[in-house]
């Protein structure tokens, strides 16, 4: 009978012939794959089923909801949902996710020296970005892992979106009640002041925060606040934007953790100063020092954004489609010394953790910023 078994609104994936593994993430592997009959080229996302005793894994049926309902230019597009074949002796389907293929992520391209984006270049990178995110935002649905591997790059500078394996929609709170979320969201490195000390009644301003991690990163080329714990993360978030009080950030005392989390005293705020000898635009630096904001309902949204001087004024953003034509192998973070910050909880990366300054020739792969 399980032979016979069809699943009308899936295709079987041996028309696509995988043709390397490009990514490798926590809910499944990513291979490139060609179309066997009209040589388009796909990425493949296998959906993971081991630990699911109870069919369809969640995370992977809200990504398809969502992005299903999403259709943006900088939002990855999945094209088709597809699986293996059941037979007698594998009973059992793979099912996968079938996107467009995009040439390069955002983590792999920073981690190449040889790769230089010019500043109106990297305005370009951020407005696709941030229009990504005012879509997503103005669409109710919170992205909840912003991170460079999650930035997706065609050959010809088109900037997507992906992993929404977290994303969700936005509640409006009922009678007044407040809406509460799970708390584990974003990877540690780009996770918000608010995540981290427990806010469970959050919203779109922790993706801004990622974007102003990300934006910074542009520049810095690895990931500004590379903590190996929740405590170590707010310690290196308050090296940088001050001391965590409600003096900066006024409803901060009612977070569960705000008294049960060692918060640093008197550090005062340092953004731009921490941050300019990588960055030396000083609209670059006003526009991530707006984003890294302490106090969510401080932090610039995605139009604000959008609307800061740094993409009115000279050099404007423009298109990427050159630099991106001369780089002839594909960038993805798989391919680099790994970079990732742990999702959910710490204690990867030790090594990361130690103040020692990198050498010259792994700075770029390596160097912590701070
Ligand atoms: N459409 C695509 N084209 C090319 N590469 C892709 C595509 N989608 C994903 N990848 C690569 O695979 C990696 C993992 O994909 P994705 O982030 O969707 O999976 P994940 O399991 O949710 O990852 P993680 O949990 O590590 O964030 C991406 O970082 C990227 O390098
Ligand atoms: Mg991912």
């Amino acid at each position: 009978m399980a032979d016979n078994f069809e699943y009308p609104h899936c295709a079987d994936v041996s028309k696509y012939e995988k043709l390397m593994k490009v990514g490798q993430g926590t809910f499944g592997e990513v291979h490139k794959a060609i179309h066997r009959r009209s040589r388009q080229l796909v990425a493949l996302k296998k959906v993971l089923m081991e630990n699911e005793k109870e069919g369809f894994p969640i995370t992977s049926l809200r990504e398809i909801r969502i992005l299903k309902l999403l259709n943006h230019e900088n939002i990855v597009n999945l094209i088709e949902i597809c699986r293996t074949k059941v037979t007698p002796y594998n009973q059992k389907a793979v099912f996968y996710l079938v996107f467009e293929f995009c040439e390069h992520d955002l983590a792999g391209l920073l981690c190449n020296p040889q790769i230089r984006f010019s500043l109106g270049e990297i305005k370009k990178v951020l407005q696709m970005l941030l229009n990504a995110l005012y879509f997503l935002h103005f669409n109710r649905i919170l992205h909840r892992d912003m991170k460079a591997a999650n930035i997706l790059m065609t050959k010809t500078g088109i900037l997507k979106l992906t992993d929404f394996g977290l994303a969700r929609a936005i509640h409006p709170s009922v009678d007044g009640k407040k809406v509460r979320y799970t708390n584990r969201v974003v990877t540690l490195w780009y996770r918000p002041p608010e995540l981290l000390l427990g806010e469970r009644n959050y919203n779109a301003a922790i993706d801004m925060w990622g974007a102003g991690c990300i934006m910074a990163e542009m520049w810095t080329r690895s990931p500004i606040m590379q903590g190996g714990t929740e405590q170590h993360q707010l310690n290196l978030i308050s090296k940088l934007c001050g001391s965590i009080s409600t003096t900066v950030w006024e409803s901060v005392e009612n977070l569960e953790y705000y008294n049960k989390m060692e918060l640093a005293k008197n550090i005062n705020r340092n953004v731009k100063g921490r941050l300019h000898s990588f960055v030396k635009d000083p609209l670059a630096l006003d526009l991530i020092d707006n984003l890294l904001k302490l106090d969510p309902s401080k932090r610039l949204d995605a139009d604000g954004a959008l609307n800061h001087d740094f993409f009115w004024s000279d050099p404007m953003p423009i298109d990427l489609a050159h630099t991106l034509s001369r780089v002839t192998t594909s960038m993805f973070e798989l391919h680099t010394p790994r970079r990732t910050g742990k999702k959910f909880n710490g204690g990867v990366l030790q090594n990361q953790q130690k103040e020692n300054h990198p050498t010259k020739t792994n700075a770029a792969i390596y160097d912590r910023v701070f």
